[in-house]
């Protein structure tokens, strides 16, 4: 069976290296050989292996009916939503690790995979390595899902683990993570959140069966995460992840991406470095957990090359999976659950005013902070909580805050 791999960065280059290396039983598994005819990039790669196959046009994949299999590993929506489309509509099976892609047209593409009796597969756009999309879709399907939440960005992740455990500047971790191919082409959407957030947009899509947009989901990312936050974090027994988070809540669903410090005793709390995580509830099932690394180019690929071999099994024959256009009733952001970790300037009087805004507080001592005042306010819709910062504001200088779960 012949594929053809689009882009040939850090995840293509993978997907060529884990075919030639596990060849024998890729094969064995996939019942038939898996050959890669066509390298598609604009760049040139020369003395490299794949030299002689790679072109930069991609008429001569799409037209090339010996073709059965594209993967599109270049990221980015365009040409990649074009490129993709037609080979769906030419009843090719497409193979994809782009996150952004799949959070913006996963439903539309999933059915015109239907309608061309082929196959649209993603594993590799969530969770990197981690088998994540294939349980969501085919092992869990006995549960009613109520809240995924996930570590879900291996930069961030990287970042915030050297800058706790090391004191290593933020800059220089994420440089590294650039040098080790975990980042993103503009690493802003790493450490910004949009990343995590196509993410759980994605799961989302798939545990609801029903369109999650991205747009809609609040986003922040690791950027005011200071040393100091970390330094409170650590003395208080919590650390701070950058969560994707989803949660159903009766006809609703909220979600949203921030850093949240959580309890060392939180399940998502020992994921360091790379690693990945994504925690699933569901009614029937209870807690799962799914744990593995989050980005590079061997796990990323692992999952891309586990797609082929699915989509080789699957020629002619459409796996179902449950994903419509129709969107999801989404909470307003403005009314979605929230309590914070907040340190202000020591004042007189603050404390009384704290105490009033936010209707109670449980007060956080750290002796190497004299000059702060730190607390913990109540669960509250995020609306209120607003409100109260703007209040406190008036009265005191808010050094951080940050979300909090007990
Ligand atoms: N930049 C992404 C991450 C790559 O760091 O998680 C994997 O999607």
């Amino acid at each position: 069976m012949n594929i053809a791999i689009l882009g040939y960065g850090v995840v293509g280059s993978g997907v060529v290296e884990v075919i030639n290396t596990n060849k024998e039983s890729i094969n064995m598994r996939a019942g038939r050989e898996i050959n890669i005819k066509h390298v598609l990039d604009l760049r040139k790669f020369p003395g490299d292996p794949i030299e002689d196959i790679l072109t930069d046009d991609f008429d001569k994949i799409i037209n090339d009916d010996d073709v059965d299999i594209i993967v599109e590993v270049m990221g980015g929506l365009e040409p990649a939503y074009t490129f993709v489309k037609q080979a769906l509509e030419k009843g090719k099976s497409v193979v994809t690790s782009n996150k952004e892609l799949v959070a913006k047209y996963g439903a539309g593409l999933l059915q015109l995979a239907k309608e061309n009796s082929t196959n649209f597969l993603f594993e590799a756009s969530v969770g990197g390595g981690i088998p994540i999309i294939r349980p969501l879709n085919e092992s869990l399907t006995a549960d009613e899902i109520y809240e995924i939440t996930g570590i879900l960005n291996g930069t961030t992740n990287f970042i915030l683990t050297k800058m706790e455990e090391e004191g290593r500047p933020f800059e220089e971790v994420l440089k590294e993570a650039q040098e080790l191919g975990y980042a993103e082409a503009d690493p802003e959407a790493d450490v910004e959140g949009h990343d995590a957030c196509r993410k759980i947009a994605i799961l989302s899509s798939l545990a609801f069966a029903r369109q999650v947009n991205f747009e809609e989901i609040p986003t922040e990312g690791i950027t005011k995460v200071s040393k100091g936050d970390m330094e409170y974090a650590s003395k208080m027994g919590y650390t701070i992840k950058l969560l994707g988070r989803c949660k159903r809540k009766g006809k609703e669903i909220f979600a949203s991406v921030s850093p949240v410090m959580i309890p060392l005793e939180h399940p998502l709390a020992p994921v360091k470095d790379v690693f990945n995580a994504i925690l699933i509830k569901g009614n029937v099932i209870g807690e799962v957990m799914f744990y593995g690394k989050g980005a590079g180019k061997l796990p990323t690929a692992s999952a891309v090359v586990a797609d082929i071999v699915e989509a080789a099994k699957h020629k002619g024959i459409n796996i179902i999976s449950h994903w419509s256009k129709e969107k999801v009733e989404m909470m307003e952001a403005g009314k979605i659950p929230a309590s914070y970790f907040v340190r202000v300037q020591k004042k007189d009087g603050v404390k009384e005013i704290i105490e009033d805004t936010f209707l109670g507080v449980k007060w956080v001592e750290n002796e190497d902070y004299p000059e702060e005042l730190a607390f913990i306010t109540q669960e509250d819709e995020e609306d209120l909580q607003k409100d109260r910062f703007e209040k406190l504001k008036d009265h005191a200088y808010v050094i951080s805050s940050i979300n909090i779960e007990g």
